[in-house]
């Protein structure tokens, strides 16, 4: 039985990513989403929706943890996988599991949802 230690939600307005792409281009990439993050959002024919969905669910880990994105959790702390079925899994990277264990969790739970204009993500940190 999972506990639920803390929550995290975020939304996102995707013309902001797109326009954050339009003029930053590989450099926005770059900065805010992993190689993975980066081939799975262009693998779709659109891929804003999934970099927006991907953006929120990085603020909203961001915010589970009670610290915002900044010098204690990086863009890159967490990132977005997806399983076979679709399904969206969270890998953090060394400070992200400095936190989790601060919290004495051990997972980070996302589900992830966009509609045509906004994408948005929700965090449980759980201790199973
Ligand atoms: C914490 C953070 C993720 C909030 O995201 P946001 O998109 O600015 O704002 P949101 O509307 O999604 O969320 C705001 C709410 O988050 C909550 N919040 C604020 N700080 C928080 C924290 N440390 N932990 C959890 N929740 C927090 C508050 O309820 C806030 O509502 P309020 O403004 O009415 O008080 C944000 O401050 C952050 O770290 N952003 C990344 C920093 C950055 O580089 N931004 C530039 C964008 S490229």
């Amino acid at each position: 039985m999972n506990s639920i230690l803390s929550i995290g939600h975020d939304i996102v307005e995707i013309n902001r990513i797109q326009s954050a792409y339009q003029k930053y281009g590989d450099k926005f990439l770059r900065k805010i989403y992993a190689p993975n993050e980066i081939n799975y959002c262009f693998s779709k024919k659109n891929p804003f929706p999934s970099l927006a969905s991907c953006f929120a669910a990085k603020e909203a880990v961001s915010k589970a943890f009670h610290c915002g994105v900044g010098p204690q959790f990086h863009w890159k702390s967490a990132t977005v996988h997806h399983q076979i079925n679709g399904r969206p899994l969270i890998l953090l990277d060394p400070l992200a599991q400095n936190l989790l264990q601060q919290f004495n969790g051990s997972e980070i739970l996302i589900t992830l949802t966009h509609t045509q204009s906004l994408a948005s993500a929700i965090a449980l940190l759980v201790n199973r």
